[in-house]
């Protein structure tokens, strides 16, 4: 029987168990790079036992930026303090991984804690496939050209690039979420009436050609996620049959694990969470599209992630909030599976 403590090879990638540290932004990055909370933040969670640690969304380019205090990946001089910072989480037993992302229509030019007091959000460099705001308050961004998606594809490539040149262990293209590549696959999103807009074989074009660049600068043996928003939660959105097909396209194209998430790609939505809310997801994509999974949402108990994977519901367990409440969640969750050997020797007395 697999088991949340079971290990997986991904591309001859070893996962010491299922349990994945979800992506998070921090907002303590400096201009863009790794400081000293990322390196006490991320190495806490190897210590703790995370299979996996997904850095926050990083930014492939300066105006993509999710608020100013992102990482990010759009410069060389980037590149020292991430491979720091992997090299440290790998010396304690995690496999490590980096978000890249793009924020589109929905990037803001000033920190997230100054967001109540904005009167209009967003930033004036914001680009998205239709000139259409996040919602009512929101900057209308501005519509990209061919030229301004090869552009942005570009950036991908050299983030690509740069992910493979620090060291990191897998990458995840952000596609979820109300940011850049969500807003090409969403028709509430996207009304263009070129190759890029209109038919989902349109709509899911902008992602594919990032995959295939991803795919193209990394090594054979390094696996490749995707998050997704599995489905909009408003009238005329993306929908669960749509991510279904994305993710037997994606699979071929070499994508080796579909991460789902869900919703937030308009501002005002119908979202309730509850546990293992978008687990659902994840078991349907998986069971029909045949690819490798990874559940996220509200999955705060051993028992509710034992039973994700141990019932073949999906492969990988992603947890958030949980893991910023408590860096050892997996040494206590194994604790009460009877896995033994996940306490650091420095901490045995305690336990
Ligand atoms: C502080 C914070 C920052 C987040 N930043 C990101 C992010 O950078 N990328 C992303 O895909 N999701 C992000 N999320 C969403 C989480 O990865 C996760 O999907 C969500 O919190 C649901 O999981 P949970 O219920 O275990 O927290 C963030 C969530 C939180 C709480």
């Amino acid at each position: 029987m697999v088991h949340l403590f079971s290990p997986i090879d991904v591309r001859g990638v070893n996962i010491r168990n299922r349990i994945v540290m979800s992506p998070m932004c921090m907002y303590s990055a400096e201009d863009g790079h790794v400081t000293h909370w990322h390196l006490v933040h991320y190495v806490s969670r190897a210590v703790g036992g995370a299979g996996l640690i997904i850095l926050e969304a990083t930014a492939v380019e300066e105006r993509g930026r999710i608020s100013p205090l992102d990482l990010g990946i759009y410069r060389d001089d980037h590149v020292d303090g991430l491979a720091k910072l992997v090299d440290l989480c790998k010396k304690y037993g995690a496999a490590v991984g980096i978000q890249l992302a793009h924020a589109g229509r929905k990037a803001e030019d000033y920190p997230p804690w100054e967001r109540s007091v904005r009167k209009v959000r967003g930033s004036k460099h914001a680009i998205a496939p239709s000139p259409l705001p996040f919602g009512k308050n929101w900057t209308i961004p501005r519509e990209m050209s061919v030229e301004d998606i090869k552009e942005v594809q570009g950036s991908y490539r050299n983030a690509v690039k740069r992910a493979v040149e620090a060291g990191f262990d897998i990458i995840e293209i952000h596609a979820a979420h109300g940011y850049l590549i969500h807003e090409f696959l969403s028709p509430v999103s996207n009304k263009r009436k070129d190759q890029y807009g209109g038919s989902f074989e349109n709509r899911v074009r902008f992602l594919l050609e990032v995959v295939r660049i991803a795919r193209s600068e990394m090594p054979d043996s390094m696996p490749l996620w995707v998050r997704i928003s599995s489905v909009d939660y408003v009238e005329g959105g993306w929908t669960l049959e749509e991510s279904v097909e994305l993710a037997k396209i994606l699979k071929k194209e070499g994508v080796d694990v579909i991460d789902c998430s869900s919703g937030r790609i308009v501002e005002d939505e119908p979202f309730g969470e509850y546990p293992g809310h978008q687990v659902p997801f994840a078991e349907r994509i998986k069971r029909e599209a045949g690819v490798l999974t990874q559940a996220v949402g509200m999955i705060t108990s051993y028992e509710l992630a034992q039973e994700i994977v141990a019932n073949g519901r999906a492969d990988f367990v992603a947890i958030g909030r949980e893991f910023l409440r408590d860096p050892y969640l997996p040494v206590r969750w194994a604790q009460k599976a009877g896995v033994k050997g996940m306490v650091p020797r420095q901490y045995l007395r305690a336990w």
